[in-house]
Parts: C-alpha cells; sequence; structure tokens
C-alpha cells in the first residue's frame, strides 16, 4: 500500500497534465466535476464523490483517483487510502483489459442486459469478475452519461456506441482465450 501510494505521488507530478488532457475529452469527467461542483468540492464529499465517479467508470483507477485529489483539492494518498479502505469500492482490477458495460435505464431498456449475458456467457465470467487469465476483468456501470448512443459499452476506457451482443463478442474476442 506504501508503494502504491508513492507511485501515485509521482504519478501526480508526472502525470497530472495528461490526466486533465484525457478528462477533457471524456464526458464522464465532466460529469462527475458537476457533481463535486454541487458538493461546492468539500472535502467531506469525498466518498460521495467516489460513489458517483465508481458509477459513472465502474471501477476506480488511478488517473481518476488524481482528477479527483486536484479538484477536491486533496492529497492523492487521502483520496487512495479512502477508496483503498471501504470494501464497496473497486479499484482497478487485475485483468489485462477491462469492459464495463452500462447498465443505466437508457441503455437496460436498449438491451444492456443482453449484451452483458452474452459476454459472460462466452468467458464464463460474471460481472466482477476476471477471467482466469487475467486478460478480461467484466465491469457494469450506472449511466456513463452517453445515453444517446445507448447501449453503450466501455472497452479499455474507449467509450463505444450502440452496442449488440455480436458486436461486444467481437470486440471481446481477442482478449479471452475462450475466444474464436
Ligand atoms: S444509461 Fe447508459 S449511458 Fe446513460
Amino acid at each position: 500500500m506504501t508503494d502504491m501510494i508513492a507511485t501515485l505521488s509521482t504519478k501526480k507530478e508526472n502525470r497530472l497534465g495528461k490526466v486533465l488532457e484525457h478528462a477533457s475529452g471524456d464526458k464522464r469527467f465532466k460529469i462527475l466535476e458537476a457533481h463535486m461542483k454541487k458538493h461546492q468540492f468539500k472535502h467531506d464529499a469525498l466518498i460521495e464523490v467516489l460513489h458517483k465517479a465508481q458509477e459513472l467508470f465502474g471501477f476506480l483507477e488511478e488517473d481518476l483517483l488524481l482528477f479527483i485529489a486536484h479538484k477536491l483539492k486533496l492529497p492523492a494518498s487521502r483520496v487512495y487510502g479512502v477508496a483503498t479502505f471501504y470494501h464497496f469500492f473497486t479499484l482497478k482490477p487485475k485483468g489485462q483489459h477491462t469492459c464495463v458495460v452500462c447498465m443505466g435505464t437508457a441503455c437496460y431498456v436498449k438491451g444492456a442486459d443482453k449484451v452483458l449475458a452474452a459476454i459472460e456467457e462466452k468467458t464464463g465470467i460474471k460481472a466482477g469478475e476476471t477471467t482466469e487469465d487475467n486478460q478480461l476483468s467484466l465491469l457494469t456501470a450506472r449511466c456513463i452519461g452517453a445515453c444517446g448512443i445507448a447501449p453503450a459499452v466501455v472497452y479499455d476506457g474507449t467509450v463505444t456506441p450502440r452496442q449488440t451482443p455480436q458486436t461486444a463478442l467481437d470486440r471481446v474476442k481477442g482478449w479471452t482465450s475462450h475466444g474464436n
């Protein structure tokens, strides 16, 4: 954990510019920032903000924690410490690749459940799990802010529109030993 916090501190110095650049092109960060603004960027809203971030992204990766720390003007180590302390937060899963299926209302009514079921069946894992070969982690999110292109799935950080069971399977098949 100390190593992770040290890594995060180094990353903070080296990576903040890149994180902010990436964030500017990703609507999920804008929604998260609006949420922080609603709480007037107060430090005691940290847990609430982390919940919102997990809903939007499916899990809390380091860049996201850096973004939150920067916006709330908190030390990265504090944000990371809270994210690791509570069991209901999921840090970046161990899979080489990540697939986050949005299960918010707009995506659900357009068939996100069928997309998720197809991936689960193909890979043999359930949402929240990682394949045995550590190639793919499958997660779900609640409204990633892309309702206009529902159902949306995020593959390795890229929000992808109008998914079907077939397009999703085509996308992940190279990532699992079950793929073909
Ligand atoms: S419900 Fe999926 S993007 Fe809004």
